[in-house]
C-alpha cells in the first residue's frame, strides 16, 4: 500500500441487512488493497451495535492511512448524513444522525450514501457500465430492490424506485430476490413480474442501460434472456464488491460527479 498516494486509497464499507462488508481500495483503479473482509450484522440492526461491529471490521482492515476517506453505504435514504428510513433494519434509523454515528464511533470524517447508490455509482465507475454516458438505471435485485439512476456520470440520489406502485402495490414486495424465494417462484414466474417492473421504469425514464445487480445477477442467464425490452439489460460485473468500491469512490469525491 506504501506506493499509492492517501488520495488513492480509501475504504469502502457496505451495511446490509445480514451482513457487513468491507475493504480498503485504490479508487483510482477500483481495486482491493486488502481482502474483503465481513461480519454478521447484529441482531436487531440497532445504531450503536452497527456502528462498533463497522468500528470492529475497520480494525481488522489493517492499518489505514491517516488521509484516507472512509465511505459507508447504507440500506435507506440518505440526506445530509441522515438517515431517513430503514430497511430490514432497526426503525431507530428513520431520522437519525448517521454520519455523526460512524465519525465519533471511527474518530474521522465519513461520508454516508445510500447502498444502492453505492452499488450503482461503482458499476458506471468500474463494472458494467464504465465510461457509458446517458441515463443509467441500475437496479439490485435482493431482499429489496435498491436503485441508482446515473446520467452522464452524475449520480442522483435517493432513486428509491424499487417502490414504485404497481398494480396498487409496492412492486418491491413482488419483484424483490426475497419474493421469488419467499414465494418459492420459478424463474419463468418470477421473471414476469420483472417485466412489468422494467417495462415500468423504461415507460417513466426511457434510459439507455439498465443494469441488474444484487446476488442473483450471478445467475443472470435464468432470468434476462426472459426480459422482452427495448432498453438494453445487463448484470453487474462487480457483484460483492459494488457497494465498497462505490462507497469508497463517493468518499473521495466533492460532489457526486464521476469524473
Ligand atoms: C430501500 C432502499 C435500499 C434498497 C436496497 C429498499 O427497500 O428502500 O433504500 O437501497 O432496499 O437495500
Amino acid at each position: 500500500m506504501t506506493e499509492n498516494t492517501p488520495d488513492t486509497v480509501a475504504v469502502g464499507i457496505d451495511i446490509g441487512g445480514t451482513g457487513i462488508k468491507g475493504a480498503i481500495v485504490d479508487v483510482t483503479t477500483g481495486e482491493l488493497l486488502t481482502e474483503r473482509k465481513k461480519l454478521a450484522t447484529p441482531e436487531g440492526g440497532r445504531p450503536d451495535d452497527i456502528a462498533q461491529t463497522v468500528l470492529q471490521l475497520v480494525d481488522s482492515l489493517g492499518e489505514i492511512p491517516a488521509a484516507a476517506q472512509v465511505g459507508i453505504c447504507f440500506p435507506a435514504v440518505v440526506r445530509h448524513g441522515v438517515t431517513m428510513s430503514a430497511a430490514n433494519v432497526s426503525k431507530k434509523w428513520i431520522g437519525f444522525e448517521a454520519e455523526k454515528l460512524f465519525e465519533k464511533e471511527l474518530g474521522r470524517d465519513i461520508t454516508f450514501v445510500n447502498d444502492a447508490d453505492a452499488a450503482g455509482f461503482g458499476e458506471v465507475k468500474y463494472g458494467a457500465a464504465k465510461g457509458r454516458g446517458g441515463l443509467i438505471i441500475v437496479t439490485t435485485l435482493g431482499t429489496g430492490i435498491g436503485t441508482a439512476l446515473i446520467y452522464n456520470g452524475v449520480l442522483i440520489p435517493n432513486a428509491e424506485l424499487g417502490h414504485l406502485e404497481i398494480e396498487g402495490v409496492d412492486y418491491e414486495t413482488k419483484a424483490a430476490y426475497s419474493a421469488k424465494e419467499r414465494e418459492d417462484l420459478s424463474w419463468k414466474k418470477w421473471a414476469a413480474r420483472l417485466q412489468k417492473y422494467y417495462d415500468q421504469l423504461q415507460k417513466l425514464f426511457s434510459p439507455d442501460l439498465f443494469i441488474v445487480g444484487g446476488g442473483v445477477s450471478k445467475n443472470f442467464e435464468e432470468f434476462i434472456p426472459l426480459l422482452d425490452l427495448s432498453t438494453e439489460i445487463v448484470p453487474a460485473t462487480l457483484r460483492n464488491n459494488a457497494g465498497i468500491l462505490g462507497a469508497a469512490c463517493l468518499s473521495t469525491m466533492k460532489t457526486t460527479f464521476l469524473e
